[in-house]
C-alpha cells in the first residue's frame, strides 16, 4: 500500500553535522541487559531496527573507562580495542540498512559503583552515593577532571574505529556531567561550580573535544535532561535546563532532550499518556537552529507528524516503541499503520534492565531472542506439517500462539467462552491505568482477522468431549489462572486458617463486578502478596468510589515489584492521595470472621487488625480443569486422533502478561520442529584462551 501523505514528512532527510538520517525515526539509546557481555545478541537485536526502517539507532549507555563501571548491570564499554570489535558487530549490522549508528558514551559518576573495577567512584563533590551503599564518592580534583575529558576523547576515537556515525556526549538522567550541571551535586568553589555558567563549562569542554576528536566524520550530539521533576531543587526546564540549552545552543550536532531520572523519562503508561515530555522539551527548538530529538512513547504516526509539523521536534526519538515494534518505520513507509504493535507502556522492559536480565517486552515476544534463537519479529519460519491445531483459551497466550500459528500457515481453530477475545486482558484492561494492556488483545485480534486459516469460536465453552469432538490433532489449552482464595502467595506456602470465610473476594470476584459489603466510607483491607501491580490497581479503583481502604503486605513496601517497573514510588504517591492506609512488613498468618492475625515479617511478633471486609491478592492457580479431563482419558484422546496435548500461558504457569505472549509465541515457534530442551539456544561463552 502506498504510504499515506500525512506522514511524508516523517520520510524527509535530517542533517545532522557531518552525517544525515535517511529519515525522521531515531532508537535512542536504550539498555538491553545484554551489553558487553552478549555482544552478538545485541547486534542483532539492533539490525531488526536498522531493518525495520528506524534511521538511527543507538546503542546502551556505553562506558568510557572503568571508572565508569555499573556491574552488575550489563552496559556496553569502549575501553579498548577488543571493544571496538564488539561495537563493530552492532555498527556494521545498523549500517547493512542504511542506519546511521549512535553511541552513547557514558561516565556515571556517583551512580557508577565501581562493584567489579572498585577504582575510586568519582563525582563533582564527594558525597555519599546517590544509591545507598556504604562508599562515598571521590571530590574529583582538576587532574581527574582533565583525566574524565581525556577519556571522552580517547572512548571517541575508539567510537570512530568502531564505525559509529553519532558520538554522544551524555549529561542525562543524572550521570557525571549532568551531576556537574546540577546544583544539588556540584557544590565546588572552583571554576567548574558555582554560576550556570560555570557548571555547565565541563560539558562545553566535552562537547568541544569530542567535536575535535570527531574531526567531521561522526555528529556529536547531546542527551541533556532539561527536567528532573523535583522542584527548585532540581533542573528544571524553565529554570536551568533551559539555561543550560541556551548556553550551549549551537555546540552540537544534535541536542537529544528528555528528562530525568529514567524512572521519569521511561514513564509508564498507568500514570502518563504518549507525548507526556512534550511539556518539558518543547522550548529547545526555539533556542537552537540544531535538530532536536524527543520521546514519549509515540507509537501514532499522527502524534509523530505533529510534533514534528508542530515545531516541537526533528526527529521523532523512540526507546520502548522501538521494542515493541521495531517496524514501526516500515510499517509507516508501507501504509500500514494499522499494524503497529504498539507499546503498553508496562515497562516490562525496565524490569529486565533493573533485574540484570536481557530484555523482555510484553509486546514483543522476539525481543531479545533474535540471535539465540533466531526469532525474527516480522518473520516466521514456514509450518513442517499441515496439522490443524485447536487452541482453548484466548488470552494473552492463546491469542499469540493462533497468530504466529496461523503466521506459519496451520489452519489453527480458537475457542473462547467469553463474547469477546481478550481472556484477562479484557478484564485487567478497565482497570484503573491498564487500559493500554488492551493493545495485547487488539493488535492480535486485528491480525488474526485478516487471516482466513484462523477460525476463532468465541462463547464457546468448550467441554472435553467437545474437544474430542473437533478432530484435531493437537489442542493447546490456554485457560489462564485463578486468583487464589487460600491466602498462598510469596510469603505464605501453606492456606492460611480460616481462609473459608465465604465473604473473602479476590481480584477476579472484583473483576466480576462483585465489590466489597457496604459502599461509600465503609472499610476494607486489601492483604497484597502478589505484590506487583493487582493490589494497588484494585485499591485504587476501591478507593475511588468511596471505600476507607487498608493495603497489608508483607513487602516493606507497597507493591514492592512495581520498582522494577520504576512505578512503585508513583503507585505509593497515588494510593496516598487517595488516603489509602499503608500496613506494611506484615504476613498474614490467621483469618477471624472480621479480623486479621498478622506477624511482623522481622520478628513474628503478632497482632491483630480489624477486618470486616477483605479482598486477597496472592498467588494463582491454573485453571487445568479442561486440561486434567482431557488428559485423564488417553484412550479417548487417541480414539479422537488427538496427538498432543499441551499447556501454555497462565494455564501452563501463572505469570504477567509478558510471560504469557512468550509462552504462547514460544509454543507456536516449536510446534513440529525438532528442540533440544536440554541446548534450547545458542549461548555466547568467554573463551579460554
Ligand atoms: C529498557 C530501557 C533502557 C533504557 N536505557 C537507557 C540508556 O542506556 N541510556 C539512556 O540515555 N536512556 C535509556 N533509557 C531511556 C530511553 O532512552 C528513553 O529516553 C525513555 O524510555 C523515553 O522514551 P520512550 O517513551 O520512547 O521509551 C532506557 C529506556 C528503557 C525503556
Ligand atoms: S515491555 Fe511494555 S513498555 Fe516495554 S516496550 Fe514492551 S510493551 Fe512497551
Amino acid at each position: 500500500m502506498p504510504r499515506d501523505p500525512r506522514y511524508d514528512v516523517l520520510f524527509e532527510p535530517v542533517k545532522i553535522g557531518p552525517v544525515t538520517a535517511k529519515n525522521r525515526f531515531y532508537q535512542v539509546p536504550h539498555c538491553t541487559g545484554m551489553g558487553n557481555r552478549l555482544p552478538q545478541n545485541l547486534a542483532a537485536m539492533r539490525r531488526v531496527k536498522a531493518e525495520g526502517g528506524w534511521g538511527v539507532v543507538c546503542t546502551e549507555y556505553c562506558s568510557m573507562h572503568p571508572s565508569a563501571d555499573d556491574s552488575p548491570f550489563a552496559y556496553a564499554s569502549l575501553w579498548d580495542d577488543d571493544d571496538v570489535r564488539q561495537q563493530a558487530l552492532m555498527t556494521d549490522a545498523v549500517h547493512e540498512y542504511g542506519a546511521l549508528a549512535g553511541v552513547e558514551l557514558w561516565h556515571g559518576g556517583h551512580h557508577a559503583v565501581n562493584r567489579v573495577s572498585r577504582l575510586p567512584i568519582l563525582s563533582p563533590s564527594g558525597l555519599p552515593l546517590h544509591y545507598v551503599h556504604p562508599q562515598h564518592s571521590k571530590a574529583m580534583d582538576r587532574s581527574d577532571i582533565r583525566n574524565l575529558r581525556r577519556w571522552q576523547v580517547d572512548a571517541t576515537k575508539r567510537a570512530l574505529n568502531a564505525g559509529f556515525d553519532i558520538v554522544y556526549v551524555y549529561a542525562g538522567h543524572g550521570y557525571l556531567p549532568m551531576q556537574f550541571v546540577s546544583r544539588q551535586f556540584n557544590q565546588r568553589g572552583d571554576e567548574y561550580g558555582g554560576p550556570i555558567e560555570n557548571r555547565v563549562r565541563l560539558l562545553r569542554e566535552m562537547i568541544e573535544e569530542t567535536k575535535e576528536a570527531a574531526a567531521g566524520k561522526a555528529a556529536v550530539a547531546v542527551r541533556f535532561s532539561v527536567e528532573e521533576l523535583i522542584g527548585s531543587e532540581g533542573i528544571t526546564h524553565d529554570g536551568e535546563g533551559r539555561a543550560v540549552v541556551e548556553l550551549l545552543a549551537e555546540l552540537p550536532d544534535l541536542w537529544d532532550v528528555n528528562i530525568s531520572y529514567v524512572e521519569n523519562d521511561s514513564w509508564s503508561a498507568r500514570f502518563s499518556d504518549e507525548g507526556f515530555q512534550e511539556q518539558f522539551v518543547k522550548f529547545v527548538k526555539q533556542v537552537t537552529t540544531k535538530p532536536v530529538v524527543g520521546v514519549g512513547r509515540f507509537t501514532s504516526p499522527d502524534a509523530m507528524a505533529k510534533q514534528v509539523k508542530s515545531g516541537v521536534l526533528d526527529l521523532i526519538g523512540a526507546a520502548r516503541p522501538s521494542i515493541a515494534d521495531p517496524f514501526i518505520p516500515k510499517k509507516i513507509e508501507e501504509g500500514r499503520e494499522d499494524e503497529i504493535r504498539e507499546c503498553i507502556g508496562c515497562n516490562i522492559c525496565r524490569a529486565s534492565n533493573n533485574e540484570g536480565a536481557p530484555i523482555r517486552c510484553t509486546q514483543n515476544p522476539t525481543m531479545g531472542e533474535e540471535w539465540r534463537r533466531g526469532w525474527h519479529p516480522e518473520r516466521m519460519q514456514p509450518q513442517r506439517n499441515d496439522d490443524a491445531v485447536l487452541i482453548v483459551g484466548a488470552g494473552p497466550a492463546g491469542l499469540e500462539c493462533a497468530l504466529a500459528l496461523g503466521r506459519r500457515g496451520h489452519r489453527v481453530l480458537l475457542a473462547d467462552r467469553a463474547r469477546a477475545l481478550g481472556g484477562r486482558l479484557n478484564r485487567e484492561s478497565v482497570l484503573p491505568g491498564l487500559a493500554t494492556y488492551g493493545r495485547v488483545r487488539d493488535w492480535r485480534t486485528g491480525r488474526i482477522a485478516t487471516m482466513p486459516n484462523v477460525e476463532t469460536y468465541p462463547e464457546s465453552d468448550l467441554s472435553a468431549e467437545d474437544v474430542l469432538g473437533f478432530d484435531v490433532p493437537h489442542v493447546a489449552i490456554a485457560t489462564g489462572a485463578i486468583w487464589r482464595r487460600d491466602g498462598v502467595g510469596h510469603a505464605t506456602h501453606h492456606p492460611v486458617p480460616g481462609y473459608e470465610r465465604p465473604d473473602i473476594l479476590t481480584p477476579d470476584d472484583l473483576m466480576d463486578g462483585i465489590m466489597p459489603a457496604g459502599g461509600r466510607g465503609s472499610a476494607v483491607t486489601i492483604y497484597d502478596d502478589d505484590q506487583y501491580y493487582m493490589g494497588g490497581v484494585l485499591a485504587e479503583k476501591l478507593a475511588k468510589v468511596g471505600f476507607a481502604v487498608t493495603m497489608v503486605t508483607p513487602g516493606m513496601e507497597i507493591s514492592a515489584w512495581c520498582r522494577m517497573t520504576d512505578e512503585q514510588f508513583r503507585v505509593h504517591q497515588r494510593l496516598d492521595s487517595l488516603g489509602v492506609r499503608f500496613v506494611l512488613n506484615r504476613r498474614l498468618v490467621a483469618i477471624g470472621p472480621d479480623h486479621l492475625r498478622l506477624a511482623c515479617t522481622y520478628t513474628g511478633k503478632e497482632e491483630e487488625l480489624s477486618a470486616p471486609s477483605l479482598l486477597l491478592v496472592t498467588g494463582r492457580t491454573p485453571d487445568m480443569s479442561l486440561y486434567d479431563r482431557l488428559s485423564s482419558d488417553q484412550d479417548a484422546l487417541k480414539a479422537a486422533g488427538i496427538r498432543s496435548l499441551a499447556r501454555i500461558g497462565d494455564c501452563l504457569v501463572p505469570g504477567a502478561v509478558v510471560h504469557a505472549v512468550y509462552s504462547g509465541h514460544k509454543f507456536a515457534r516449536e510446534f513440529g520442529e525438532t528442540i533440544d530442551n536440554d541446548a534450547p539456544y545458542r549461548r555466547e561463552r568467554i573463551f579460554l584462551a
